[in-house]
C-alpha cells in the first residue's frame, strides 16, 4: 500500500494508494530528530497528486518548525488523502488509511485535521495506536482550541509587555478575525482579563453570538483588519498578512491562531518595516500541539504539563522579541533560526 518516494528534503515521504478502498494520499516525515513526526491528517480535494504531494511537503516541514518551537520531543509529519471529505469518506477508505499509518511503527503520529472529524479518528484508531486528538481513552487529549486560545493569550501578553511595558490586556482593544473554536475561546479569555472587542467572522450568526456573550462591537470581515486597534488577531485562514491587507494595518502588534498568517516570507519584513509587531503564528498557536503531544507522549497530570508548556510559549515569545528588537531583524526570522539551531543541535 505504500510506496516509498525519494525527496531530498524529508527523512521519509510515501504515496499511499488502496485500490480496494479507493484510498489515494501521502504521508510525509520531514524530520524525527526530535521524537516521532507528529501532525494530522487532512483530506481535500486537489488539483493534482502533485498539488496534494506539495502540500504535504510544506505541512510536515511546517510541523517540524512548530513543534520544536513549542519545544516538544516531536519531529514534524503530516498525511493527506485525496478526495472530498463529503462524499468520498467511507469507514474502509479511513480504516486503510489507519493500517498505512501502522505500518510506519509509530515513526509517524496523526490527529485530526481539515475534512477530519474525532469520529473518523476514532475509525482510524480501530487499525493503529498511533492516533492522538481523541475524545475517549485514557490520555485522550479532545478538542484543543480551548488550549491553542491560551497560549495565543500569553504570547500576546509577551507582546504587550514588550509595545507597552506592561502585560495587562485589560482596556487592550483586540480585533478578533474568525470566531470559530478558537477565535471564541479567545474572545472569552480577553474579555475576562478586560480587554475591549471587535470580532468579524463570514458566518453572521457566529458574530452575533460572540458579540453579545462578550459585548464585542462587529465589523464586516473585509475590514476587520484595518481597524483601529491596539492588536490584530487572525483566527480564521491563513494569507491574511499581504502586500494588500500590510499598508492598511493600523493594529500595533498581531498575534492570532491562523497557520500560515504570512502570504510571503517577504511580509514580516512589510510589517517590521511598518513598525507592526507581528508574533510568529507558529510559535503563538502552539498550545494545540502542545494539547495533543499530552497524549501522544501519555502524560498523567495533564493540565499542569499543559500549563507550563504554555507559560513556554510566552517565555519563548519574550526571548524571541527581544533578540528581535536586539538586531533590527522581524521576529519570524529570529523564531526561523532559533528552530533551525534546536534541529541541528539535536541533530549533532
Ligand atoms: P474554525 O474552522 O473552527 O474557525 C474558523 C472561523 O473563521 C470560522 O468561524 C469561519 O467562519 C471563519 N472565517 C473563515 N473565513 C473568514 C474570513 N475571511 N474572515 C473572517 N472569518 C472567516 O477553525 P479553528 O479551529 O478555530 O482554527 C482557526 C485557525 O487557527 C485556522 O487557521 C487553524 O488552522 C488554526 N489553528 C487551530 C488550532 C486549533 O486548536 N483548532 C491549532 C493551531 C492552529
Amino acid at each position: 500500500m505504500l510506496t516509498r518516494l525519494s525527496i531530498s528534503s524529508h527523512e521519509e515521504v510515501y504515496r499511499v494508494d488502496d485500490a480496494e478502498t479507493g484510498l489515494r494520499g501521502f504521508i510525509a516525515l520531514h524530520s524525527t530528530r526530535l521524537g516521532p513526526a507528529a501532525g494530522g491528517l487532512r483530506m481535500r480535494v486537489y488539483d493534482s497528486d502533485d498539488a496534494a504531494l506539495e502540500d504535504v511537503l510544506n505541512l510536515s516541514r511546517g510541523m517540524s518548525y512548530k513543534n520544536a518551537a513549542a519545544g516538544l520531543p516531536l519531529g514534524g509529519g503530516k498525511a493527506v488523502i485525496v478526495g472530498d471529505p463529503a462524499a468520498d469518506k467511507t469507514p474502509a477508505l479511513l480504516r486503510a488509511m489507519g493500517r498505512a499509518i501502522d505500518t510506519l511503527g509509530g515513526r509517524y503520529w496523526t490527529a485530526e485535521d481539515m475534512g477530519m472529524s474525532p469520529a473518523d479518528m476514532a475509525e482510524i484508531a480501530r487499525e493503529t495506536r498511533y492516533v492522538a486528538g481523541r475524545d475517549q481513552g485514557r490520555h485522550a487529549s479532545g478538542d484543543p482550541s480551548p488550549v491553542t486560545a491560551r497560549g495565543v493569550a500569553a504570547a500576546m501578553r509577551a507582546g504587550a509587555a514588550r509595545l507597552w511595558g506592561s502585560d495587562d490586556l485589560s482596556g487592550r482593544h483586540v480585533a478578533v478575525q474568525g470566531l470559530g473554536h478558537v477565535g471564541w475561546h479567545l474572545c472569552r479569555i480577553l474579555h475576562e482579563a478586560g480587554a475591549r472587542l471587535s470580532v468579524a467572522d463570514t458566518d453572521a450568526a457566529r458574530v452575533a453570538t460572540t458579540a453579545r456573550e462578550f459585548g464585542a462591537q462587529t465589523v464586516a470581515p473585509d475590514t476587520i483588519h484595518a481597524i483601529e486597534a491596539d492588536i490584530l488577531a487572525p483566527c480564521a485562514i491563513g494569507g491574511v498578512l499581504n502586500a494588500e491587507t500590510i499598508p492598511e494595518i493600523r493594529a500595533r502588534m498581531i498575534c492570532g491562531a491562523a497557520n500560515n498568517q504570512l502570504s510571503t516570507p517577504q511580509d514580516a519584513d512589510r510589517l517590521l518595516t511598518r513598525g507592526i509587531l507581528y508574533l510568529p503564528d507558529y510559535v503563538a498557536n502552539g498550545g494545540g500541539i502542545i494539547n495533543v503531544a499530552a497524549e501522544i507522549l501519555h502524560i498523567e497530570d495533564r493540565a499542569a504539563w499543559v500549563s507550563e508548556r504554555l507559560e513556554a510559549i510566552r517565555a519563548r515569545m519574550d526571548d524571541i522579541l527581544t533578540r528581535a528588537a536586539g538586531e533590527a531583524v522581524s521576529p519570524n526570522a529570529i523564531a526561523d533560526r532559533m528552530v533551525k539551531e534546536a534541529l541541528l543541535a539535536r541533530a549533532g
